[in-house]
């Protein structure tokens, strides 16, 4: 699918497919320790994309996002069904039941020299879109976002996002966010 950012540049945004591990890879590898530190679902390193790629988890939707002119991958998000263990027991600490077969948890990246170009807005809005009409009721941040991470947190303030509650992690004060749909 071809998605257009603010400037009017196109770019096309679909599904991980087991092709794209060399790709996927090397977008890992240009990320700053800045965004590693702060995307965390999973590790960097070849065999977990050797892994994502060829053996796809399919509670697990992930997306990426292709500049056209250069064919490299410029985004990659995950949309996991329900919660994870960890996200789960956090939010039951709290008092706080979602229905995990109406709950999908997300993680957004987007490479460093795209980051503040509209590429994540705008593929959330599509599958957004797509999670809604298939029966989503909320959308939960994976391991919650830490609260030093402006961009991030003004990201799902845009988007709707209300916080849910804090938690120490790392040694980092970290909020969790809820989007209801
Ligand atoms: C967080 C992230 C996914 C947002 O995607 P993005 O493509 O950079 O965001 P967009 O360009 O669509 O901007 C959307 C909103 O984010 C906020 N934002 C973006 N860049 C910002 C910046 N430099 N400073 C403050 N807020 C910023 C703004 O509210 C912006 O809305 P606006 O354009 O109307 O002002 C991306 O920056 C990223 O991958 N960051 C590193 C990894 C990370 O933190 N992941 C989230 C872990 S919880």
């Amino acid at each position: 699918m071809n998605v257009s950012l603010p400037n009017g540049y196109n770019i096309v945004m679909r599904r991980l497919e087991p092709g794209d591990a060399i790709n996927l890879l090397s977008y890992f590898n240009g990320l700053s320790a800045g965004t590693r530190q702060r995307f965390g679902p999973h590790p960097f390193d070849e065999p977990t994309v050797n892994h994502i790629c060829h053996h796809p988890d399919d509670t697990i939707y992930r997306y990426i996002a292709i500049d056209p002119a250069e064919g490299n991958i410029i985004a990659y998000m995950l949309f996991k069904k329900g919660m994870t263990e960890g996200d789960q027991y956090r939010y039951a600490q709290r008092n706080q039941f979602l229905d995990p077969a109406m709950t999908v948890t997300f993680a957004p990246s987007v490479a460093d020299n795209w980051q503040s170009s509209g590429v994540g807005s705008a593929m959330y809005g599509c599958i957004e879109n797509e999670l809604r009409s298939k029966g989503t009721r909320q959308i939960v941040l994976w391991g919650g976002v830490q609260a030093t991470n402006e961009k991030a947190v003004n990201y799902y303030k845009k988007h709707h996002y209300q916080y849910a509650g804090s938690f120490w992690h790392d040694e980092k004060d970290n909020h969790d966010m809820v989007k209801w749909l």
